[in-house]
């Protein structure tokens, strides 16, 4: 499967979502890679493993509608599958989200429903919640909303800063976003109603899983 990667700073999910389709088992390939920030970290990142880099420069468009055509004609000109959020910071239209409708992924550090927006683990942390995590789903028009594909849990300790909690977090996500996607090229997780079920996956018969407040 084809994948399109939208990202607008750092790069280390596009990075991971990279290192995943250096394995030839894996199921798929990046296409392209565009950045709305022509000073992403990010675009290094893919120059260096030699994956097609675009900036596509919001601020060069008039409007959300021109800049969306533009991202939309870019990724259906490379072929673009599935489109993959990775730290894109630009709301979409809901004209660009229904084309792309259970074609588009994003990844958000938190275990959504909670904890949707920005300053992320400021809000976990100030909020007193032992665990936090990461969860990969299919956009929708609101904002982190969506089926959700995965998620993994990630404990919140009592000496953390946003800092630690920040590389702790992005470590799961680094793990989650590349298994996502897997399930999504293999088809084994598909979309019914506004629910995603994983093929081949039966629901988890574990129990509860304690985690008092760590110190
Ligand atoms: C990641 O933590 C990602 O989950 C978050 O932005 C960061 C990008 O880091 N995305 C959102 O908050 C989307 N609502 P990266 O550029 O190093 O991948």
């Amino acid at each position: 499967m084809k994948l399109g990667i939208l990202f607008s700073g750092r790069g280390t999910n596009l990075n991971a979502l990279i290192d995943a389709c250096k394995d030839d088992k894996y199921p798929a390939e990046i296409a392209i890679a565009i950045s709305n920030n022509p000073n992403a970290e990010g675009i290094a990142i893919a120059e260096a493993a030699g994956i097609p880099v675009q900036v596509i420069n919001h601020k060069e468009f008039e409007d959300r509608d021109t800049f969306d055509a533009a991202l939309d004609s870019t990724l259906k000109e490379a072929g673009v599958e599935l489109v993959c959020n990775a730290g894109f910071m630009r709301i979409l239209t809901s004209g660009f989200v229904k084309n792309w409708h259970n074609r588009q992924l994003n990844i958000h550090p938190s275990l959504l429903p909670a904890f949707k927006g920005l300053h992320v683990h400021d809000r976990v942390l100030e909020s007193g919640v032992r665990l936090t995590g990461a969860t990969v789903h299919f956009v929708r028009d609101e904002m982190d909303e969506g089926p959700i594909v995965a998620q993994v849990a990630v404990p919140v300790n009592a000496d953390d800063t946003v800092e630690t909690l920040t590389a702790r977090v992005l470590e799961a996500e680094h793990q989650i976003y590349p298994m996502a996607v897997r399930l999504v090229a293999e088809g084994k997780a598909r979309v019914q109603g506004e629910r995603v079920t994983i093929q081949g996956m039966p629901d988890s018969k574990t129990g509860p899983l304690f985690v008092p407040a760590l110190s």
